[in-house]
Order: structure tokens, then sequence, then C-alpha cells
């Protein structure tokens, strides 16, 4: 596995690549890899002839009170996992490379369908710095596919937005949310949790599952959000969100006819945020 910090050598190298007429995936990433992350790995190699991971802590995407600077930065295992995973070059820019003339003075990218709801509601200006960022990705490595996780099922829209709306030439592939044993999504910030918080955290999944069930029975949305919300809060959660929604969250949510098909919360047990969500047919 190659790895490359300088613009220059990223495109001499997929320019060689791409003479030599391979199919390149990508895979975005802000380091610190587990299982879930890896998994992407895979699923892009299957997809292509070179793999290209990126580990990059994108400044932009991060609020002024969230965890930018005591974001876990793990290079070494980082490249190991990536290796072992089977990835050929790893795509590893500085704030300065990425952002030459410095954050303020770039341009940024605003996908408005999907930005403003859920994640985007309590997290301003989020999903504008993922936007910005990925397209800037995207102009760099050019890939043909790239492979994003159903976990971050907002920013997965917001993507496929994205690359329709600036007609990107790029496949978006949506991968499984991998999970610990007992049903927790893999998660960076599962390392923040206290140990008495750890088996707690499982309420997550175990509302989703709730949520689907009462959707599948009738129901009515409000009233699972509203239960929904309470039941985490029972669990000692403070919410941010417990929503039913249309699987594409840039359409209207009140439909007639349309019944909600995935569900999605965000909420914090202690100092960590934890997201998650579960798609199924109503
Ligand atoms: P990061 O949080 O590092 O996640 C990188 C990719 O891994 C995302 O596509 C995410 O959905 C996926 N992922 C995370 N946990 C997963 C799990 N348990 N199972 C499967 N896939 C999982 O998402 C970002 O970075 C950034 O916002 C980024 C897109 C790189 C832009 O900065």
């Amino acid at each position: 596995m190659l790895t490359v910090d300088q613009l220059g050598a990223l495109r001499a190298t997929l320019g060689a690549w791409r003479m030599a007429g391979q199919r390149v995936a990508f895979v975005p990433t802000m380091g610190n890899l587990h299982e879930g992350h890896h998994s992407l790995i895979r699923i892009a190699r299957e997809r292509a002839d070179r793999v290209v991971a990126s580990v990059f802590v994108n400044p932009t995407q991060f609020g002024p009170n969230e965890d930018y600077g005591r974001y876990p930065r793990t290079p070494e295992a980082d490249a190991d996992g990536l290796r072992a995973a089977g990835c050929d070059l790893l795509w590893r820019p500085s704030v300065e490379t990425m952002y030459p003339y410095g954050v303020e003075h770039t341009v940024q990218v605003r996908v408005p369908q999907v930005t403003d709801t859920l994640e985007g509601a309590h997290r301003p200006g989020h999903f504008d710095g993922v936007a910005t960022v990925v397209a800037r990705l995207f102009n760099q490595v050019r890939p043909d596919v790239a492979v994003f996780g159903r976990k971050d099922y907002q920013q997965l829209a917001v993507i496929r937005y994205l690359v329709r709306d600036l007609a990107f030439p790029i496949e978006i592939v949506g991968a499984d949310t991998r999970r610990e044993a007992d049903g927790l999504a893999l998660s960076s910030r599962n390392q923040y949790l206290s140990e008495t918080e750890r088996p707690r955290a499982v309420e997550i999944h175990r509302c989703l599952q709730w949520m689907r069930q009462a959707a599948q029975a009738g129901e009515p949305r409000a009233a699972i959000e509203a239960e929904a919300a309470e039941r985490l809060r029972a669990a000692g959660f403070e919410v941010d969100y417990a929503a039913l929604r249309r699987p594409d969250l840039g359409l209207p949510e009140d439909e007639p006819g349309e019944p909600a098909r995935v569900a999605l919360i965000a909420a914090r047990l202690g100092r960590t945020r934890l997201i998650d969500n579960l798609e199924f047919d109503a």
C-alpha cells in the first residue's frame, strides 16, 4: 500500500492506473478505523481494480463545541488495517493541502434538499462541511465508484444529491452497518462510553427495532416518534431526535399513501453522541 500526502504524487499514481484502464474505488474516512470502515474497503475491493482510501479529519464539518480537537487520531493502526483490508493507496492530506487558501476562503458546497433537517438541524453547518470536503476529495481522486456507510444515513443522502446535482460521474454504493454482538453500531465514538454507559448504549438499536414494529403495526408516525423519545429518555439518554422518514430524506415526509421506511435516532449518553438508523418495509 502506498501512502501519499501530496496532491502531485496522488495524481501521478492515479493517472498511471487510469492509463492502464484500471477502475478506481474510493472510501473517504476520518481515520480511527474499525471493522465498519474495513468492510467498506472490502466492498470497494470487489468493485474495482484499485482501492483508494482517504484519512482526513475535516475541520469544517465539526461545530465549535464538537470534538475536532479530541477526535481520535491513530495513523499507524489505520494504515495497518487498511493494508490488511486490501487498500492500494492511502491519501492522507494535511489541513493545508486540503484547504491551501484557508478554510474561510474555500468554495462551499451546500446540498439544501437534505441539509437542514435531523442531523443538520442539530449540527448547523455540518453537512456543508461534509459536502465541501467530499466534493474536493472526489475531484482529487476522481474515482469510478465510492463507498459510504448507511450508518450515516443522512450523509449518504447528501452525497447522492451532491453527485446527482454536480454531475460527478461516480457510482455511489451504500454499505450495511457493522455492529457489536449486542447490536450497537460500530463507531469511533463508542470508546468514549464509560463502563456503565456501554451496556445501556444498545437501547438505541432496540428502540429502532421497536419503531419498526410499531410502524408495521400501523401506529401513527407522531405517536411512534414521541414514544421512542420517551423510551430513550427513560434509559438515560438526552434525545436529539427519534424520527420516522421516507428513505429519500429529500422528499416531503407526509405524502399520502407513502409509509415511512427508515427510523433514525441521535441521542447522547453522558458526553457521547450516538446515531443509528434502521431501514424497513412498512
Ligand atoms: P467517518 O466517520 O470516518 O466514516 C467513514 C465511512 O465509514 C462513512 O461512510 C461511514 O458511514 C462509514 N461507517 C462508519 N461506521 C460504520 C459502521 N459501523 N458500519 C459501516 N460503515 C460505517 O463519515 C465520515 O468519516 C466523514 O463525514 C467523511 C465522509 C469522510 C467526510 O469527512
